[in-house]
């Protein structure tokens, strides 16, 4: 029989995760299983993965112009980051040491916030988006193929919608998705004028609706209020965008309540999101995105922390959601969170590893919660997130053999090849074409 044609074979992976699953998402038990290949083979054409199975199959139906050996390799899909905030000015490397080192009292967080919205309604477009493309460089070379972006960092109308427009005009390897993040916290000229504010976010959202799918609203008790959120959140739908929700990070404000209620994509943090918020995401398939990277680095700046309240079984720091999350028959994903203030890593691969230490999930949980779940999260997983044929061809191969070792070897970089989009972008771990490599003509804008 003769061979089909096909772009680049993948052959000889110690192993081959194919993270498949339904297409709304991995619950519960089945969470701790992923389909797993032995000497396994992948044929990718025209972008889009054309099949999937072991080596000797692949070779036997398919020929290539490129094969791509991966004898004692792990191959994955690519990993999908849902929550960022990529485009921002300034860093808060001192108010960390600060914290840290118990020099200063742990400041809210909002106080930080307005900090980066300083710096970044200051930053240059130029700067934004040069820095943005070398985060974007750091998140492919680590893994990262998808990934959502928010704003936040503008706060204000006119400064939103420029970090919104800068968003969805970055043209990387990385598949950006943008959010308008309508409701973030209120900036320090509207104190005490909170409708007129309201008023103005939703003024803005015809405008955002023509840049990005989805609109984001921060629900949370140092952030906007249920009622408050809901009627931006609606007015949103209004036009035709889909839900985001920053749910109950410092305090049950009925965020995952109203995720539900607002039929949200995901809803994420949930330190302290109730046990009936979550089942009612669970039933509305609002996906639960935990964020292990600020369960690390806010620490003492959670309230239960704060208060010397944490339970036995919490200790040091680990929030008992996640296994909450699960129970409550919600698709569970993972993110980033990557920001100045609560998660400066753009790496997944360190999420994935937090996510086992703090939360005490198992491999095949994280690995479903970083693939096909976190594309879910984005309304994706019918085209990414697993490997499968017919799929984007967003693939992994791992400098290790197996899947438990990218969670559990960490520190370093486990990446050795990043397949995009059926591109080959990232070759022992270097990426091919670096965004950073045009001269600077300005300071990059993360400087304090
Ligand atoms: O997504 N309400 C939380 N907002 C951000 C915090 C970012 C920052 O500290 O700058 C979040 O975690
Ligand atoms: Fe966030």
């Amino acid at each position: 029989m003769a061979k089909s044609n096909a772009d680049l074979l993948v052959l000889g992976a110690a192993e081959l995760l194919t993270c498949r699953g339904p297409a709304d998402g991995i619950r519960g038990e089945a969470l701790r299983a992923v389909e797993l290949i032995r000497d396994g083979g992948l044929a990718l054409a025209a972008g889009r993965i054309a099949a999937v199975g072991t080596s000797a199959e692949i070779a036997a139906r398919f020929q290539a112009p490129r094969v791509i050996d991966a004898a004692g390799k792990l191959v994955t899909p690519g990993l999908v980051d849902p929550h960022s905030h990529l485009l921002y000015g300034g860093t808060r490397h001192e108010e960390y040491e600060a914290k840290v080192t118990q020099r200063s009292p742990a400041a809210r967080l909002d106080g930080g916030i307005r900090y980066t919205v300083r710096k970044t309604r200051e930053a240059s477009d130029a700067a934004l988006v040069r820095q943005a493309l070398a985060d974007l460089d750091v998140m492919l070379e680590h893994g990262t193929t998808t990934l959502e972006a928010k704003t936040g960092y503008g706060l204000e109308r006119e400064q939103e919608l420029r970090l919104l427009r800068l968003t969805a005009g970055l043209a990387h390897a990385v598949d950006v998705v943008p959010t308008f993040l309508a409701l973030h916290v209120l900036p320090e000229e509207y104190a005490g004028r909170r409708a007129e504010y309201l008023e103005l976010a939703a003024g803005a959202l015809a405008e955002a609706a023509q840049l990005a799918p989805y609109c984001d609203v921060s629900c949370d008790p140092i952030c906007f209020s249920f009622d408050e959120c809901l009627a931006v959140g609606e007015a949103a739908r209004r036009l035709g965008m889909q839900i985001r929700v920053h749910a109950d990070q410092f305090g049950d404000a009925r965020g995952a309540l109203l995720a539900a209620r607002l039929g949200a994509s995901a809803a994420d943090h949930l330190d302290y999101a109730s046990d009936e918020g979550l089942r009612a995401m669970a039933a509305a398939g609002t996906v639960a995105t935990l964020l292990p990277g600020v369960t690390l680095h806010l620490c003492e700046m959670t309230p239960r922390f704060a208060a010397g309240r944490l339970a036995e079984a919490e200790k040091p720091f680990m929030p008992l959601v996640a296994r909450r999350a699960i129970e409550s028959g919600a698709v569970v994903a993972l993110s980033t969170d990557y920001n100045p203030g609560s998660c400066p890593t753009p790496s997944m691969q360190l999420v994935m590893q937090l996510a086992a230490r703090l939360f005490r999930l198992g491999y095949a949980e994280i690995w479903n919660m970083c693939t096909l779940n976190a594309a879910r999260a984005l309304d994706r997983a019918h085209d990414r997130g697993s490997l499968e044929a017919g799929k984007r061809a967003d693939v992994l191969v791992w400098s290790v053999p197996h899947h438990g070792l990218v969670i559990n070897r960490f520190g370093v970089n486990l990446v050795d090849t990043v397949i995009a989009a059926g591109k080959v972008a990232v070759r022992n771990g270097r990426i091919l074409s670096p965004s950073a490599a045009h001269p600077k003509e300005e300071a990059p804008c993360h400087s304090a």
